[in-house]
């Protein structure tokens, strides 16, 4: 039996989708635990560029099982929208794709008020994906949510939206002067959802644990990153679920004792998309040169990505709410050229020096990052497949950070395609448990 998570270490976009499609032919069932489609994992293979928001990132294999979990939030237009992308590019999902009859939907109203809310807050606007994922949470939380099983009830389902729309309508109206909702404008365009997806509902926990029962490899893959979970993440800047490893368990209906392993993927420096604290975000031409080498605006909005140095404050935290077991590191190739790289090792504020990621918001909004200095490479090391061939810098900046870390790295990707990739250990093995 093996079970891998895979969380991302930072504030998401680390290329988990990357990681997950390659680890994916080795397992039987890919399952993402939380999140919506505030989350964009890109894969790429020869059949061209595939931009996951909700479906699993191993569906590109054939005969393996993609499993949306209890607790993800689903909007089942886009996913009915992801499914028909896939069917025009000849991959049909069939029987192999499944949704937790308790995953929570995302309804138009939760778009309504995400987007109204935001745009109320002005300054201190979080800058969400705008996908409602945040008001589908509250929803989940408030016990007045819709479960994608009350789709295939249509009674249960008008119901629901009846009495939610009372509430949610004179909240549009009165505080955000926005348009309410009418139950007709809402109820068939679900019911007939409920009716396209209905092959695809199922008991998760029940098929899950089949699998394991049968030995097969699960393989879990996290949305957003450590940073952005709504415990761990710096709050109020993150999203409304568990990213974390503890996600996985309570977003799929999986116990901790079924867990064997957690990989963290870690990009290679620091990005982050939205508003928040970042202490290592670079205003000068390195952090645009990393934008630019590195491509990072958003695959979900395609808003530009905040960039800067990687910061070891963040990545030991994650080590440890993660209880990571190993690292995947990505975008190394995106350091090719610099000739000097920065490893934040703490944070100075007010004359204190912080080496564990504090709670405080104030704190890491105004601290300043300490730094190491490494020498940089000049070569090129894009698609490289052998560790041995890294440049020595390359290879230094790497121990580093696994001794500041205390984190083994299992693999380096080099390049945004599947074969981009050194992989020094297979994490789904497991074996260092
Ligand atoms: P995710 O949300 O964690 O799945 O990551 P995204 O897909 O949002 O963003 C990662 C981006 O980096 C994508 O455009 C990937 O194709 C790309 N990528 C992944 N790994 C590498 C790598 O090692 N090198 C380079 N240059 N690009 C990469
Ligand atoms: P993947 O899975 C990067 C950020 C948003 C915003 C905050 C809250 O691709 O790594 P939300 O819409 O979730 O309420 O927005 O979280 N955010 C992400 N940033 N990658 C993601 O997903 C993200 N999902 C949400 O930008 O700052
Ligand atoms: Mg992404």
């Amino acid at each position: 039996m093996a079970a891998l998570v895979v969380v991302g270490s930072q504030w998401g976009d680390e290329g988990k989708g990357k990681i997950v499609d390659l680890l994916a032919k080795d397992a039987d069932v890919i399952v993402r635990y939380q999140g919506g489609s505030n989350a964009g994992h890109t894969v790429i293979n020869d059949k061209g560029t595939f931009v996951f928001h909700l479906i699993p990132s191993g569906v590109l294999y054939r005969g393996k099982l993609c499993v949306l979990g209890n607790g993800v939030a689903i909007d089942p237009g886009g996913l009915l929208g992801e499914l028909d992308g896939l069917k025009k590019n000849g991959i049909a999902v069939g029987k192999r794709f499944l949704i937790c009859q308790r995953a929570h939907v995302i309804m138009p109203y939760h778009k309504a008020i995400d987007k109204a809310a935001e745009q109320a807050k002005g300054a201190r606007r979080i800058g969400t994906t705008g996908r409602g994922i945040g008001p589908a949470y509250v929803d989940k939380m408030a016990r007045v949510g819709i479960r994608m099983g009350d789709l295939l009830n249509p009674d249960v389902l008008k119901q629901k939206i009846q009495e939610n729309l009372v509430e949610i309508n004179a909240f549009l109206r009165k505080i955000y002067n926005a348009k309410g909702f009418t139950v007709q404008s809402i109820f068939k365009e679900y019911q007939a959802y409920g009716e396209r997806l209905r092959p695809h509902i199922a008991d998760v926990p029940l098929v899950l644990d089949k699998a394991f029962g049968r030995g097969q490899r699960i393989l879990f893959e996290g949305a957003q990153g450590t940073h952005l979970d709504v415990d761990f993440g710096t709050y109020p800047y993150v999203t409304s679920s568990s990213s974390c490893s503890g996600g996985a368990c309570t977003g799929s209906g999986v116990g901790p004792t079924k867990i064997s392993a957690v990989l963290g993927v870690t990009k290679a420096y620091t990005t982050r998309v939205g508003g928040g604290p970042f202490p290592t975000e670079l205003h000068d031409e390195i952090g645009e040169r990393l934008m630019q080498r590195g491509n990072e605006f958003g695959a979900t909005t395609g808003r530009m990505r905040r960039c800067g140095w990687l910061d070891m404050v963040l990545l030991r935290y994650a080590v440890r709410v993660n209880g990571l077991t190993s690292l995947a590191i990505t975008k190394l190739d995106v350091l090719d050229g610099c000739e000097e790289l920065n490893i934040c090792t703490g944070y100075r504020y007010e004359g204190k020096l912080y080496r564990e990621m504090p709670a405080d918001l104030k704190v890491l909004q105004e601290c300043r990052p300490i730094y190491e200095r490494w020498t940089g490479w000049m070569e090129d090391t894009t698609g490289l497949t052998s560790y041995r061939a890294l440049p020595s810098a390359a290879k230094r900046y790497l121990a580093r950070v696994e001794e500041l870390s205390t984190c083994p790295i299992d693999m380096i990707s080099t390049g945004s395609k599947r074969d981009e990739t050194i992989v020094i250990r297979n994490p789904l093995d497991c074996s260092r448990k």
